[in-house]
């Protein structure tokens, strides 16, 4: 999706906007902000956040870079973002409250297209990757399109992030909640049914890519919203190139996030740096 179709541009430089609602759900925090400066996203672009104070200031903390963050929602001057905290940049993202500063640049890359007019959408994720899909369930629903919703998480208590998508289907890991198994397994099953669905996706890396190589081999329009790990997040530092499937490189930040999954290279995991 090398395409400008999609993308919203952001304005320059970051913004400062204040935390105006926090809460829990499970393992995931979910908290918005009021952006009145900023463009509205569509689903699948991303944000460059770090909070205003305690951002790795201290003597013994290292000075931290903004981290890659889906949007989750917006409104009409809202935004919403789901994090699960793995390292240092999350942890703190995940520590603020209302009324704490946010530091956000964005909407920033291409976002996922619209399914070709009668197909079905099929949004199959995982984990933290549900945040774009729930945007795009909210874009297609209100577009009046046919919408099926499959995700997968390792147990019950990731599994609590379902509430974010209406009528989902769940398969974990340990079988605690839904089908026990891989989200890939239900997909396979709802292609078999309709093999005119486009597949939107984004979860994690071995998961994207089943996700990948299904929609391949099943004929399958299959966008998948990439998480490969990114510095600048606006193209200038190469930090997050995915290998393509004609040899040459794509920035998932600018030509991505959202890639068709027959323009990556079969070997993107290894060369891309999402192991
Ligand atoms: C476009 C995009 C959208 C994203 N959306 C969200 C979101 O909505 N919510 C959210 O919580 N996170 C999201 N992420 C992931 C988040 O930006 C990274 O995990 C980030 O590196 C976390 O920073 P950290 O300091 O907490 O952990 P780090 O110290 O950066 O990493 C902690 C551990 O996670 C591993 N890791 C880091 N990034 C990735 C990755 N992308 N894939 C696999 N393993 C990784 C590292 O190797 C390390 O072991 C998104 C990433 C991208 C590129
Ligand atoms: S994150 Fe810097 S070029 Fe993509």
């Amino acid at each position: 999706m090398s395409s400008d179709d999609h993308r919203v541009q952001a304005p320059f430089g970051a913004r400062e906007v204040t935390v105006a609602t926090a809460e829990q759900i499970g393992p995931y925090r979910v908290f918005g902000c009021s952006d009145e400066l900023g463009p509205r996203p569509t689903a699948g672009q991303f944000y460059m956040l770090a909070s205003s104070e305690r951002w790795g200031a201290g003597s013994d903390e290292r000075p931290y870079l903004p981290r890659a963050i889906s949007v989750l929602a917006a409104g009409d001057a809202d935004l919403s973002f789901m994090i699960e905290a793995v390292g240092p940049g999350t942890e703190r993202l995940e520590q603020l409250v209302e009324g704490d500063g946010l530091r956000l640049l964005g909407p920033l890359g291409n976002g996922f297209s619209a399914p070709a007019d009668g197909a079905r959408a099929i949004l199959c994720g995982g984990g933290i990757g549900i945040a774009p899909l729930a945007m795009m369930q909210q874009q297609l629903l209100s577009a009046g399109r046919e919408v099926t919703a499959l995700l997968g998480f390792r147990d019950g208590a990731h599994a609590a992030g379902a509430r974010l998508i209406a009528g989902a289907q769940v398969a974990t890991d340990d079988g605690s909640v839904g089908h026990q198994g891989l989200v890939t397994e239900l997909l396979l099953a709802e292609l078999d049914r309709d093999s005119n669905a486009v597949i939107y996706s984004c979860g994690p890396p071995q998961m994207l890519d089943a996700v990948r190589a299904i929609g391949v081999a099943r004929g399958a329009a299959t966008q998948l919203a990439l998480e490969a790990p990114m510095a600048c997040g606006f193209g200038a530092c190469y930090g997050c190139v995915v290998k393509a499937a004609d040899g040459s490189y794509r920035r998932s930040c600018v030509d991505g996030p959202v890639i068709s999954a027959d323009e990556l290279a079969p070997d993107w995991l290894e060369v891309g740096g999402v192991k």
